[in-house]
């Protein structure tokens, strides 16, 4: 069931989702790393950074709030550690990148590209949506100029043959619009979605669980919202109002038939988060669940099932 996404092609679709596997020496003790069509990393900065202050998890009977705020040992130590034991295991690697500017994106690359296990590396996803900093306005996916910055610092940094993929937040008005903004940049394809931004109150202290009070909803509950970011963003790259890319879902995937909606609304891959702390084994499992839901609907090449609810929608 392999999967091309601009130019770089995976033996399947799906993938870990950053920052809920940590760098894949967890998630190896339930399954061979170099099993997932591609293996996505914690965010990484280019400085090491503790994240926000605990507590910074909290359930609720809806979904999970987490304020981790990019927590991580920065692009020098992950280089030197993480990313060479992922080659070795024969993982292909997304690596997720962020800086607090534009410009800090673009050392984080320059350093990766520059790492001796960067031949591992399948794609450079550019997290420029995660929720979880202090200041909102560092989140540059709500903004289609400070997105187009950071794209085209990545795009010039990371060699032509590897695709660089932005990540976007359902946290705005318009998402068509940002995924055309960084599409243009120089986006070769699209992750949605990342956490949407929530708070949840501690009904006893009645007071914020979070000690950051805000916090990054995922799970289940935001399914139907990734389905319809991914839905939106491909229905216009086919009514050709934004450039055509790939588009790799994520949100509240937990079984086959979970991603099977996503694929089926446009996504090329999927990726799994929330799942995987309940389920280590889910984003196994998952591909396995996926492909049996596709050979049960009588597809034999997984390409033919990529947004075929659009088709189907077209003939009703
Ligand atoms: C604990 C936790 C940490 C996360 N860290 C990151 C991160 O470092 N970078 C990122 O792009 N997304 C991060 N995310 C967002 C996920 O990659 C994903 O986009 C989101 O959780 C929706 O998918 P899910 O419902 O399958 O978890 C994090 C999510 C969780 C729950």
């Amino acid at each position: 069931m392999s999967t091309t996404l601009a130019g770089a092609t995976l033996p399947n679709p799906v993938m870990t989702a950053s920052g809920c596997a940590a760098n894949g020496k967890e998630l190896h003790r339930f399954f061979p790393v170099s099993d997932l069509g591609a293996f996505v990393t914690k965010t990484v900065m280019r400085d090491p950074r503790s994240g926000r202050p605990t507590p910074r998890m909290a359930e609720t009977s809806s979904g999970m709030l987490n304020s981790i705020g990019l927590q991580g040992p920065g692009i020098d130590a992950f280089c030197a550690q993480d990313l060479p034991w992922l080659a070795a295991q024969g993982a292909r690697v997304l690596v997720s990148v962020a800086g607090n500017t534009a410009e800090e994106f673009g050392e984080v690359v320059q350093r990766l590209v520059a790492s001796p296990a960067w031949s591992c590396v399948v794609g450079v996803e550019a997290n420029i949506s995660c929720p979880n900093v202090a200041n909102r306005g560092l989140v540059f996916a709500c903004d289609p100029a400070s997105s187009e910055r950071v794209v085209q610092i990545v795009r010039t940094r990371v060699p032509d043959d590897v695709p660089v993929f932005a990540k976007l937040t359902p946290d705005v008005t318009d998402i068509v619009s940002i995924a055309d903004a960084v599409l243009r940049a120089g986006a070769d394809g699209l992750t949605m979605i990342n956490t949407l931004l929530g708070i949840v109150i501690d009904t006893d202290l009645l007071r914020p669980q979070l000690a950051g009070v805000t916090g990054g909803l995922s799970g289940p509950a935001v399914r139907p919202v990734a389905v319809r970011a991914v839905w939106q963003v491909t229905a216009a790259m086919r009514a050709g109002t934004i450039p055509t890319a790939p588009v790799i879902g994520v949100g509240g995937v937990r079984t086959g038939a979970d991603a099977l909606e996503l694929v089926a609304a446009g996504a090329s891959a999927v990726q799994v988060g929330t799942a995987t702390f309940n389920d280590p084994s889910a984003p196994r499992r998952v591909l396995t669940e996926l492909e049996e839901h596709v050979a049960r609907h009588g597809f034999t090449r997984f390409a033919d099932i990529v947004g075929v609810a659009h088709e189907r929608m077209a003939r009703l």
